[in-house]
């Protein structure tokens, strides 16, 4: 099974959000392997996002990712990246689908309620970042 790396955003882990979110990924099949509450500092939100370092959203994204608590995992499903960026839907609300989350708990392209990563690599580094191989054994 594939493994990716999800956030639920500080605005939709502030707004109450999380445990409807959690419901959602247990309802679509995805198991989670890991998952932790997280209250990022500025460099550590900088250093996740380094990806996006030169754009000019950069320094409004790592304020935001590093105004309140978030929650990070590691979500297994067959086809993991895609699905989860499925569910999760277009990167502004406004243009996601009906029935995804960004479009039911996000409130703009900045703060979208939930992360994905995009692709095997991304997901492997975003991954190792948070979480040590001890804490997603089994
Ligand atoms: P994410 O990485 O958070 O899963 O989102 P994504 O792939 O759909 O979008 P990406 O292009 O990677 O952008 C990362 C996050 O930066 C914020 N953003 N703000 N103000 C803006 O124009 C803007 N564009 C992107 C969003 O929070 C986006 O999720
Ligand atoms: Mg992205």
């Amino acid at each position: 099974m594939e493994q990716t790396f999800a956030i639920i955003k500080p605005d939709a882990f502030k707004a109450g959000n999380a445990g409807k979110i959690l419901a959602r990924i247990g309802a679509e099949g995805f198991k989670v392997v890991g998952l932790k509450k997280l209250y990022l500092s500025k460099i550590e939100a900088e250093g996740f996002y380094a990806v996006h370092k030169e754009r000019p959203f950069f320094g409004e994204l790592t304020d935001f990712m590093s105004s309140g608590p978030c929650i990070v995992m590691v979500l297994a499903a067959e086809g993991a990246i895609k699905k989860w960026r499925d569910l999760m839907g277009a990167t502004n609300p406004a243009q996601a689908a009906e029935g995804t989350l960004r479009r039911e708990f996000g409130s703009s392209v900045g703060e979208n309620a939930t992360h994905g990563s995009d692709a095997p690599e991304t997901a492997a580094f975003e991954i190792s970042y948070f979480f040590s191989g001890l804490e997603l054994l089994g």
